[in-house]
């Protein structure tokens, strides 16, 4: 099939409009005109509110609704039926430590890493103060990835969810699933991933992949923002309680009781981003057609340019793994003497968007013995000029602030 980077990055209009260089993919993705395209389609020939009225509007509402949800499962590999929307990652997220997390008592074991997003951390920490479990880290090897040999030492009988990320939004580092699937397995507790980074990358094999839940986010993936994706195994879903009560999550309702919809609707309470999904089930569409080996050997090419130029810059360090092996294209620098938001400003000056600071992984930072890092998170759009622009104005920052 192959890949022509120039045409695709044509379909992206806020990149072809020109004079930006845009480095923060990891934070928000770019729309491209297909999504644009869907979005508007939804909002002019098919507006109503969805699993309600019976018109034809709402007919058509519902249909592209669920819809989005089917080619989302698609993307994963999984039912359509354990695809809940949510707002994003970290809302997917709250929804696990909620209700999952409910149903664990007192002294039950949560694993996390201590180079987790907030979002990934947060809630297993409000977990600990409500419930009374224990809520412990793995630790970081030396170049910045998970301990996964800390594995046989943390992980207990007491163990019930372990919750990592899939591709750390700070050091791109990309988390060796198949070891925690059977550290986890061998007493019986639950995998999540926090997919938010992962998603843009190319399509994936929960099945395959062995885990439970997978949480990530629309707008990372070129779809819009307020939309995101709790998957998890049906039976998971059957089980837990709902958070939301409220309109569309329940079968009927009585004075007494309330018997709660199938899943996935009984997650979904009140009117859903129905737009923002569709938005979604287009940008999986989109992203599905591509031929993904020429792609990530494509963005592989420009992470390593990033990886060797940065390598050059007189006094910049690499923070996390220095090679392409296990990685995304997310790339995070420190440079000695320079704080990152002084690093990113001078750098907008040369139309280059980076962000600079903790990156919501402030246990990570604390690791590092670091305030923050410059990131750089390219994503399938990215170009040589983008590299070349960063580089070159690192050079002159490098000048200025050392
Ligand atoms: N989680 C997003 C990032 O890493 C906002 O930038």
């Amino acid at each position: 099939m192959g890949f022509d980077a120039t045409a695709l990055r044509a379909e992206f209009p806020l990149l072809a409009r020109g004079g930006l260089h845009y480095l923060d993919s990891g934070a928000t993705s770019q729309l491209p005109q297909a999504v644009l395209d869907a979005v508007m389609a939804f909002e002019t020939t098919s507006r109503a509110n969805v699993l309600r009225s019976v018109h034809r509007l709402a007919e058509a509402a519902t249909e592209a609704y669920e819809g989005a949800r089917s080619d989302v499962a698609r993307y994963l590999n999984v039912a359509s039926d354990e695809i809940v929307f949510t707002s994003g990652t970290t809302a997917a997220i709250n929804v696990v430590a909620r209700s999952f997390g409910d149903m664990l008592q007192p002294g039950d074991e949560v694993v996390v890493s201590q180079i987790e997003h907030h979002a990934n951390f947060v809630p297993w920490q409000m977990l600990r103060d409500r419930r009374g479990i224990v809520l412990k880290a793995l630790p970081l090897t030396a170049d910045g990835r998970l301990d996964l040999a800390a594995l046989g030492r943390v992980v207990t009988p007491r163990c019930k969810l372990i919750a990592l990320t899939h591709a750390s939004n700070v050091t791109g580092a990309v988390t060796d699933v198949a070891s925690v699937v059977s550290a986890a397995r061998a007493v019986g507790a639950k995998v999540l991933l926090d997919g938010a980074q992962r998603v843009p990358h190319g399509p994936l094999d929960l099945a395959a992949l062995g885990v439970d839940f997978y949480a990530f986010s629309g707008h990372k993936m070129f779809a819009p923002t307020g939309i995101g994706v709790l998957w998890a195994r049906k039976a998971l879903l059957e089980a837990m309680p709902p958070l939301l009560g409220g309109g569309e999550m329940i079968r009927t309702v009585t004075l007494e009781r309330t018997i709660w919809a199938d899943v996935p609707h009984k997650f979904e309470a009140g009117t859903p981003p129905i737009a923002q999904a569709v938005g979604l089930g287009a940008a999986v569409r989109w992203l599905s057609a591509l031929d993904w080996p020429a792609v990530s050997a494509h963005e592989m090419r420009l992470t390593q340019r990033l990886l060797d130029g940065i390598g050059q810059i007189g006094g910049a360090r690499i923070v996390g793994p220095a090679g392409l092996q296990g990685r995304i294209p997310v790339v995070s620098f420190d440079l000695e003497g320079a704080h990152p938001h002084d690093i990113c400003q001078i750098l907008d000056g040369f139309d280059v968007a980076l962000r600079g600071g903790h990156h919501c992984a402030q246990p990570l930072m604390d690791y590092l013995g670091l305030a923050g890092t410059t990131r750089a998170s390219l994503a399938l759009y990215n170009n040589d000029a983008d590299i070349d622009a960063l580089l070159k104005g690192l050079d002159s920052a490098a000048a200025k602030l050392r």
